[in-house]
């Protein structure tokens, strides 16, 4: 007896590692930088209409894992992420990621996709997107401090999104940083690899730290940060997992995605909490101010906020039909008869 064939509407596509390192090719890193940043700009804009929520973490003593939704009342989605920094010792990914897009009319899923990868793309997209309303507009060189796994897709979006064209590299571990020096050959890029974080802050207007520990660390100190830089701070995501001295925090204009999430998560947990930030997307909806003056410090604490991953997700989506990179997951039990989910199990019986 031949098994009952699931229904259409039982398929959710899914894009697996493998298509999306081809999709990445296919479309293009530059484009596919700018696109996503474009997509999370848009989504941002209209920020009102969205689900919001903190995301909802899991700590233990090794990392973290979190789940992060949201909806805009069509579509709905989540991430799931993971935080690890011992892992990286024991040959393992710091961060991995996948995510699922449903229909908020159905909740039927739409889209299950890696999202280890998307996670770079996305972040590097939003952190260069928030630099083009925050950074100096004649800023050229970038500081690039931990040369891990997320390090080159930043300093590729600042290149296609903001024109960077030096980046001053340095890594507690100079493996890291030779290893990203390798990777951004032929890159269109200038590449200084420094031995000191400040020698990587000489001559830069633009510095991102992108470190993972689990201990407040201190990668930026005080007399580190001259006038008219922005800070590009992504390290720094977790309860008890922050990057800068808190001194430079009270120099800043800070920029932040979701308060009640950064909060909690990310450098502004070194201060009072009424301490004043701007929401970013008020920036882009044009409510409130990004820079205003030229010696201004401004600070993007970015800890990822889940309107991201739906913007990425939003994206990979609109990207399916004309790549027809990826395949047809059997992930939803869909019987004909929509009661009888007892009887398509029993007639499966072998
Ligand atoms: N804000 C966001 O949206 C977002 C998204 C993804 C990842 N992250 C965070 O970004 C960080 C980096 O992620 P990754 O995947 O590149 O991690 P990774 O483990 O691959 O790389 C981290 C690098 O930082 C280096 N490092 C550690 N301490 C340092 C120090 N004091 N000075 C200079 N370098 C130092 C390490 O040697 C390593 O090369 C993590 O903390 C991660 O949680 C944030």
């Amino acid at each position: 007896m031949s098994l009952p064939q699931p229904s259409e509407r039982a398929f959710v596509p899914f894009v697996s590692v493998a298509a999306m390192m081809k999709l990445i090719h296919q479309v293009g890193l530059d484009r596919m930088l700018r696109d996503l940043a474009d997509y999370i700009e848009d989504d941002f804009r209209r920020w009102p209409l969205f689900d919001k929520t903190p995301r909802v973490a899991s700590h233990s003593t090794d990392g973290v894992i979190e789940l992060m939704p949201t909806s805009d009342g069509a579509l709905y989605s989540f991430k799931y992420v993971n935080g690890h920094p011992k892992n990286m010792r024991d040959g393992l990914q710091t961060v991995t990621a996948f995510g699922l897009l449903a229909d908020v009319a159905t909740g039927y899923p739409m889209l299950l996709s890696e999202m280890t990868l998307l996670t770079a793309l996305r972040t590097a997209a939003m952190s260069a997107m928030a630099a083009r309303h925050l950074a100096p507009q004649d800023a050229t060189t970038m500081a690039m401090i931990g040369n891990g796994a997320q390090s080159e897709f930043q300093c590729l979006a600042f290149r296609a999104i903001c024109g960077i064209h030096t980046v001053r590299l340095y890594d507690v571990d100079p493996a890291a940083t030779a290893k990203a020096m390798a990777n951004l050959r032929d890159q269109g890029l200038t590449l200084i690899p420094c031995k000191t974080p400040e020698e990587a802050m000489e001559g830069a207007q633009i510095v991102t730290t992108c470190t993972a520990d689990k201990q407040f660390a201190t990668i930026l100190t005080d007399n580190m940060i001259g006038s008219g830089i922005h800070i590009n701070a992504i390290g720094g995501d977790c309860p008890g997992k922050t990057e800068l001295h808190r001194d430079i925090l009270l120099r800043s204009d800070i920029f932040v995605e979701f308060p009640p999430q950064t909060r909690v998560e990310g450098e502004i947990q070194q201060l009072d909490d009424d301490h004043p930030v701007t929401e970013l997307w008020q920036v882009i909806a044009g409510t409130a101010p990004g820079r205003t003056a030229p010696a201004q410090i401004t600070l993007f604490d970015s800890v990822g906020f889940a309107i991201e991953d739906f913007s990425a997700l939003r994206y990979i989506r609109d990207r399916l039909e004309e790549t027809g990179l990826y395949q047809q997951l059997d992930l939803l039990a869909d019987p004909d008869d929509p009661r009888d989910l007892f009887g398509m199990l029993q007639r499966a019986r072998p």
